[in-house]
């Protein structure tokens, strides 16, 4: 018999939920800036050449920061061939993905951009090719006020403001050798540590963020993170993790288990965050920016023409099933709000995103869209400790997987509760049983549920295969409030206080 029971008290708390989880992600990369956020030209495009119709669906998406310009692709980055007038800036080979980049577009724009899409940038700066003088100056050019080289270039190029950027990525998966200056943990713990002290010194205001594992089966994974750590952790504030779900094998009940490690990462890089902390002595805390995180695995080997522009690469088509995993990504982000602080979903547009375009057509949502789309908008507020009790299952990989996988939030003013809930069983209904300990009033008033799709279900500019559907909720009844999840499906419920 398969079950889920879930008690939640509305003071016992995981923390308060931090909206820059929220955050995505855009990277030079195949057609994420040139053709999605950015194509002059376009019926849709403003005078900037930026996609309105992108924007729009961007705002629909309430994403507080963008991470720019890469990724990879910032690992071989001159950020000064991206600023002055554009006819004047070079053409250059992209070694990340093996492209031509125009330089069309860079950091200027990209700082007029984020004001359309009703966002905040965070920017990465190349600790490949590149170190602690070129960082240290874009900091200048984007956040000192004038009267100095760089900054006074700025105003020059149209924006006598400072952007005031608060996050900066010291560089990007440094630990993989595909990366353009891969270092190992040492070399770059010191390397980060320097860039990140001069860039402080050119602005006592900002954040910076560790670049940890690029992805927990890195064979460095733990000691990574230890040395690094330990070298820069005086002008950090911040440890990056990156992890991508996929299901090349095609075994769909394990695909839809991958969130547990979602789980066992974050719950490493704790313990080694805290390790470090314990080590040192240290009255700081370090948290999590969980800086790149989706599914991505339907456009591995597909070809494009070598040194091409802004090619069609990385164009995963969402199903489905897609969207029940991101959905149970974003409930262990949730689940862990506490040290989780900082979360892009990547990328935003285009690139393994929740948004496509076609070039001179429309713009629509992938089925992943859904599940972020409701996080955000009401998976603000705290997060709650929850006592789960579910059946589970195995797979060739995982043991003990929930059928179920909740997550649950506290509306910042007390009065609406929200219960995300993933059903992973492929064939059984399951009750999800929630017992309310202590929410006098709440009554269920909304429930929005993606189920009963083909897993391989996909959404097209013509058609949205998968879309969410309203479903009458239940009661309350001496208590305890029950639905029952179809199989497969995405759930969001809510109570809100009468
Ligand atoms: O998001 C796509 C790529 O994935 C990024 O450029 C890189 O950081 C990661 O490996």
């Amino acid at each position: 018999m398969k079950y889920a029971k879930l008690s939640l008290c509305s003071e016992y708390r995981v923390g308060d939920v931090d909206e820059r989880i929220y955050g995505s992600f855009i990277e030079h990369l195949g057609r994420a800036v040139y053709g999605g956020i950015y194509e002059p030209g376009h019926p849709a495009a403003d005078e900037n050449g930026f996609r309105t119709d992108v924007s729009a669906l961007i705002r629909e998406l309430n994403v507080p920061v963008v991470r720019y310009p890469g990724g990879n692709f910032v690992s071989g980055y001159n950020w000064e061939d991206g600023i002055g007038p554009v006819g004047q800036r070079p053409r250059r080979m992209e070694l990340a993905w093996g492209t031509t980049e125009s330089n069309a577009f860079g950091t200027d724009e990209f700082m007029r951009w984020c004001k359309t899409a009703g966002t905040q940038p965070m920017m990465a700066v190349n600790l490949g090719t590149r170190g602690a003088d070129a960082a240290r100056n874009l900091v200048e050019y984007c956040n000192h006020p004038g009267g100095t080289y760089w900054s006074d270039l700025r105003r020059k190029y149209g924006a006598a403001e400072p952007y005031k950027v608060e996050l900066w990525c010291l560089g990007n998966e440094m630990d993989g050798p595909w990366q353009m200056g891969h270092k190992n943990a040492a070399e770059y713990g010191a390397l980060a540590n320097e860039t990140a002290k001069l860039m402080k010194w050119t602005d006592p205001s900002i954040k910076t963020i560790l670049c940890g594992s690029s992805s927990l089966n890195m064979k460095t994974f733990g000691e990574w993170e230890t040395t690094a750590l330990d070298l820069a952790y005086d002008n950090v504030d911040f440890l990056s993790m990156h992890q991508y779900h996929g299901n090349s094998d095609d075994y769909l009940e394990n695909f839809l288990a991958k969130g547990v490690e979602t789980d066992a990462f974050i719950k490493s890089v704790i313990a080694t965050l805290d390790y470090v902390q314990g080590k040192r002595h240290s009255k700081k805390r370090i948290d999590i920016s969980f800086d790149e995180w989706n599914v991505w695995y339907h456009s591995h080997g597909a070809e494009f023409e070598k040194w091409s522009e802004a090619p069609h690469i990385l164009e995963d088509v969402y199903n489905f099933a897609d969207a029940l995993v991101v959905g149970t990504m974003l409930n262990a982000i949730l689940r862990r709000a506490d040290r989780v602080r900082i979360a892009c979903l990547a990328q935003l547009v285009n690139v393994i995103a929740p948004i496509m375009t076609e070039n001179g057509g429309k713009a629509w949502r992938q089925t992943i869209f859904w599940p972020f789309f409701y996080a955000s908008k009401y998976g603000r507020g705290s997060s709650l400790l929850q006592v789960a009790e579910t059946s589970k299952y195995d797979t060739r990989w995982y043991t003990d997987v929930p059928d179920v996988d909740t997550a649950a939030v506290l509306s910042e003013d007390g009065e609406t509760l929200t219960v995300f809930a993933v059903n992973r069983d492929l064939k059984d209904e399951i009750t999800l049983e929630t017992k309310l300990l202590d929410f006098p009033g709440f009554t269920p008033c909304k429930w929005v549920a993606l189920e009963g799709c083909a897993p391989d279900a996909v959404n097209t500019a013509e058609h949205e295969a998968v879309r969410p559907i309203g479903k009458a909720p239940g009661t309350v009844e001496g208590g305890v409030y029950r639905e029952t999840l179809a199989p497969m499906s995405w759930n969001m419920l809510l109570l809100k206080k009468h």
